[in-house]
């Protein structure tokens, strides 16, 4: 099984963005705790940043035919982007999305998910454990599911 994580704009500025808010791990400290359990659950991950919502399409794209799910922060894009929710609705790729922050419970632009709709499922508010959880799930095999 492949997974694939995709992170969106400013995620490479973890550990020293509003840490009382992201925490104070870095993206590659969250990769490597990814990388320990995929290698115990015997999954392989790839791990992207980009601050390009086009960038971020096209992974999206590609990743139909090599990858069995992606897991996405899209960080700020999940809230404005039209063209990453066609992204997942028109490869049909299982989409997990994750937020470090329980995005609920902030600002309420944050409120809103425009990728929702089209993603497997979400998980919000955990830190670095919602990717490790979104791994979890993939594994599990509720990412097989295509939404609704
Ligand atoms: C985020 C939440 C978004 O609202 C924000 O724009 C981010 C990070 C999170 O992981 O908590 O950049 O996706």
């Amino acid at each position: 099984m492949k997974v694939l994580f995709l992170n969106g704009p400013n995620l490479n500025l973890l550990g020293r963005r509003e840490p009382e808010i992201y925490g104070r791990a870095t993206l590659a400290e969250i990769e490597a705790q990814v990388r320990a359990r995929a290698r115990e659950l015997k999954v392989s991950v790839e791990f992207r940043q980009s601050n390009h919502e086009g960038e971020l399409v096209g992974w999206i794209q590609e990743a139909v035919g090599t990858f069995d799910a992606v897991v996405l922060n899209a960080a700020a894009y999940t809230h404005t982007s039209i063209a990453l929710r066609d992204a997942i609705a028109a490869t049909g790729v299982p989409t997990v999305e994750v937020h470090l922050s329980n995005i609920h419970a902030r600002e309420e632009f944050r409120k809103t998910s425009l990728l929702a709709p089209v993603c497997v499922g979400v998980i919000s508010g955990f830190g670095p454990t919602s990717y490790l959880l979104a791994l979890e799930a993939v594994v599990r095999g509720l990412a097989g599911r295509k939404p609704k």
